[in-house]
């Protein structure tokens, strides 16, 4: 039997969190605000969204429900060459979109635009393939880290240069399934899991 005397069994994401940057309320208010923004902008054109996997996951699918639009949805997965922490901008594609979207407007969904590199690659792939638009949607932008100049034409929150994870966003892989957006505790950074980068091809996410 369960004894509620003793902690939880297992690992308690949130233990792990210094501090939360964006609330669970305020990532639904900004995504509802953001829907009814885009139900204007986009109303009698064929919208089709691209989540760029995995990081936009969780707001992709709560940002389509709160368009009162029809629309589609797609897919891309890329991974960026790099020796460090920074992405190279050197990207390629592990998953394609499934579908052509020429003659569409495109609204590519992202969770967080750090240096731009990775969205800057996909924005060039797409133009060419004729859509009638392309604009990017974000839920976090960190201009401090911005080396390329990518227009975010909508987004929520504006962020501080800390490494945060929640709501589709990863350290190693964990944390993105946390309601909030947090920054992690330092200590994990540093022990005894290393930092956040070094491989010779990472999985922009
Ligand atoms: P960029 O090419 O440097 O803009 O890389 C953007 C990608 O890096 C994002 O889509 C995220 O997957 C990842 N990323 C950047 N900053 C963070 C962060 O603070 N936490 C988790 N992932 C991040
Ligand atoms: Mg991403």
């Amino acid at each position: 039997m369960l004894d509620l005397d003793e902690p939880a069994p297992g690992h308690d994401l949130r233990d792990d969190i210094d501090h939360i940057l964006v609330t669970s309320e305020e990532i639904q208010e900004a995504t509802a605000r953001m829907g009814d923004r885009l139900s204007q902008d986009y109303a009698g054109k064929e919208l089709v969204l691209i989540g760029v996997l995995k990081g936009a996951i969780m707001f992709i699918v709560d940002l389509a429900r709160a368009v009162r639009l029809p629309l589609t949805m797609d897919f891309m997965a890329v991974a960026s060459y790099g020796a460090s922490t920074e992405t190279s901008g050197i990207v390629r594609i592990l998953k394609d979109l499934d579908s052509t979207i020429e003659g569409k407007h495109v609204l590519v969904v992202e969770d967080i635009i750090d240096s731009g590199l990775t969205l800057n690659y996909i924005l060039e792939t797409l133009q060419t393939r004729n859509p009638a638009s392309v604009r990017v949607c974000a839920l976090l932008s960190k201009p401090a880290r911005r080396r390329v100049d990518v227009p975010v034409d909508y987004l929520c929150f504006e962020i501080p240069d800390d490494f945060v994870v929640g709501y589709g966003l990863d350290f190693n892989q964990i944390y993105r399934n946390l309601p909030f957006v947090g920054v992690l505790k330092p200590a994990l950074y540093q022990n005894p899991t290393p930092a956040p980068e070094p491989v010779a091809e990472t999985q922009a996410e």
